[in-house]
C-alpha cells in the first residue's frame, strides 16, 4: 500500500493508504482506541476499533508508548471535527520501533529539562510551529533580495579582525594564528556591493558577550544586504520594505502556525510601510518624557527600546546615533559630525532592535583615523581600505536577526525556542 504524508491526506478521501510516523498521543477505551500519529508533516488521528482489525492487532494498539515508531494503515475518512479535516480507520498496524519510557510526557515540563532534551523537544507541535515559521522566514528574506536582483555572497565565518567591537569576539587557532568568528559579513559585502552593486549575506554570526537575557544568543543568523550608491534614507527605505514583505508573507503562508501559537495577528497586519521615524535626540527627549533620562551619547539598552516602542503600532526606526556609541565603519552626518549616519529598527510590543545598519565612511582618510581611534589593527584591515582607494562611492546595508525577528512574529517570550539547537552563555549541548 501506497505510504502517503499526512500534509496531503485530502487527495486520498476515500482510498486506503499507509502512513509512517510516530505515536503522539493517545486515549481509547476496551473497544476503542484514538491514535494521534505525526509524521512531520502533520498528525493524523488513527481509530483503530477492536471489531475491525482483531484482539491481536487491537491489543497492540492499546500498548504503544508514547512515540514509538509505526506504520499504520486504514482508510481515510473526512473528519469535521479535526484540524486536518479527515482522519484514519484503521485496518493494520506495525511497530517498526518500540520507544521506552519517552522522557517528555504531555505534562508540564521546566524549561531547563525541555533545552537538555532539545533533540527530543523538537517533536512536539509547539516546536514544530515555530521552526516552520522559521523556515518559512528565511525563504521569505531570500525571495526579497532575489527578486529585487540581490546577488547573494556568502562571507566568510573565520575572520581576522573584529567588525563590531573587540569585546565581543570568539576567538579560535587558526594553525598557529589567531582567528576570530565572524560578528557580521558586513566587510565582506563592501567589498560585494563594489563588484556586484547590490548584495546580500545569509549565514551564522557570533557574538560572546556574556549576556544572559532573553534576546542574546552567542551564535545567531543574519541577513545582509549592501548597496552600493545607497545613502542612509534609502537604506531606511530598503529596511522598511524588507520588514513589510517578511511579516505579510509569513501571515499568508504560516497562518495556521501563528494561530496554533496563539500569536495576536492584528500587530502584524498593522505591519505596513511607512514607519515611524525619529532621531535619536527624539528618542532621548521620548524617553525623558515617559520618565527614563538617558544621557546624551550612550547606546539605548533593551529597556529603553521597549519604552520606545511601545509608543507606536509598528515597527519604528530610530537614525543617527552618536558615533561614539556605534562601530568604526559608521559615516559621519555631514549636518552635525557627532553623529553616525545609522539607524536601528525596533520591533513593535516590546521586542527591541531587530534591524541595524546604516550608511559607510567611503573617505580612505577618515576611515583609517575611525580605525585608529577603536584602537583596531590596521593591517587587518587593508584589503578594506582598498575599497576606498578604487572606485569608493556612498554605500550603506544593514543586517536583521532572524532569532529576534521570528521571536517577535511568533510573540515568544525568549530567542532560544527560534533556532533548532540554541547556543547561549551556558548551553553548547545537544
Ligand atoms: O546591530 P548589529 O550588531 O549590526 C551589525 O552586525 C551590522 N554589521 C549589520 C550590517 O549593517 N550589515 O546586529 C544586527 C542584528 C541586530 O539588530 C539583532 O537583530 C541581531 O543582529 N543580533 C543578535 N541576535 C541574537 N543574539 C545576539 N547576540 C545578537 N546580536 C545582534
Ligand atoms: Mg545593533
Amino acid at each position: 500500500m501506497k505510504p502517503v504524508y499526512v500534509e496531503e491526506i485530502a487527495n486520498y478521501r476515500g482510498q486506503t493508504v499507509t502512513i509512517r510516523g510516530w505515536l503522539y498521543q493517545k486515549r481509547g477505551s476496551g473497544k476503542l482506541q484514538f491514535l494521534q500519529v505525526r509524521d512531520g508533516t502533520g498528525t493524523i488521528q488513527c481509530v483503530v476499533e477492536r471489531s475491525r482489525v482483531g484482539d491481536e492487532l487491537f491489543a497492540l494498539a492499546d500498548r504503544l508508548s508514547q512515540e514509538s515508531a509505526l506504520e499504520v494503515a486504514g482508510s481515510v475518512h473526512e473528519d469535521q471535527r479535526s484540524s486536518l479535516g479527515h482522519e484514519l480507520h484503521v485496518t493494520a498496524l506495525r511497530l517498526v520501533h518500540e520507544a521506552k519510557d519517552y522522557p517528555i510526557s504531555p505534562k508540564e515540563h521546566g524549561v531547563a529539562f525541555l533545552m537538555e532534551h532539545r533533540h527530543l523537544w523538537l517533536r512536539s507541535s509547539r516546536q514544530h510551529a515555530i521552526l516552520r515559521l522559521r523556515h518559512q522566514l528565511i525563504r521569505a528574506c531570500r525571495e526579497f533580495f532575489d527578486l529585487r536582483g540581490f546577488t547573494l555572497l556568502d562571507a566568510p565565518i573565520f575572520t581576522p579582525a573584529a567588525c563590531e567591537g573587540t569585546t565581543t569576539l570568539f576567538q579560535t587557532d587558526y594553525f598557529g594564528q589567531p582567528a576570530y568568528l565572524t560578528q557580521s559579513g558586513q566587510l565582506y559585502l563592501e567589498a560585494g556591493a563594489f563588484a556586484f552593486g547590490k548584495v546580500y549575506c545569509f549565514g551564522p554570526t557570533f557574538r560572546a558577550e556574556k549576556s544572559k537575557t532573553r534576546r542574546h544568543l552567542t551564535e545567531f543568523w543574519m541577513i545582509e544586504p549592501e548597496v552600493a550608491f545607497m545613502d542612509l534614507a534609502g537604506d531606511m527605505e530598503l529596511a522598511e520594505d524588507f520588514l513589510e514583505h517578511i511579516v505579510q508573507n509569513l501571515l499568508e503562508h504560516r497562518r495556521p502556525e501563528l494561530i496554533y501559537l496563539e500569536r495576536n495577528l492584528a500587530p502584524l497586519e498593522r505591519v505596513k510601510k511607512p514607519f515611524p521615524r525619529i532621531s535619536y535626540q527624539e528618542a532621548l527627549d521620548l524617553l525623558k518624557s515617559k520618565g527614563k533620562e538617558v544621557p546624551w551619547g550612550e547606546d539605548l539598552g533593551a529597556d529603553e527600546e521597549t519604552v520606545v516602542s511601545q509608543n507606536f503600532d509598528r515597527p519604528v526606526i530610530i537614525h543617527r546615533y552618536p558615533a561614539q556609541c556605534k562601530a568604526f565603519y559608521m559615516k559621519s552626518d555631514p549636518a552635525d559630525p557627532r553623529l553616525a549616519l545609522c539607524m536601528d529598527v525596533l520591533a513593535p510590543e516590546g521586542y527591541g532592535e531587530i534591524i541595524g545598519g546604516g550608511q559607510r565612511e567611503d573617505d580612505l582618510e577618515t576611515l583609517e583615523k575611525k580605525i585608529a581611534a577603536h584602537n583596531l589593527p590596521r593591517e587587518a584591515f587593508d584589503w578594506y581600505l582598498d575599497l576606498r582607494k578604487y572606485g569608493s562611492v556612498p554605500h550603506a546595508g544593514f543586517g536583521l536577526g532572524l532569532e529576534r525577528t521570528l521571536a517577535w512574529i511568533c510573540g515568544l517570550p525568549h530567542v532560544r525556542e527560534t533556532i533548532p539547537f540554541p547556543r547561549l552563555l551556558d548551553k553548547l549541548k545537544p
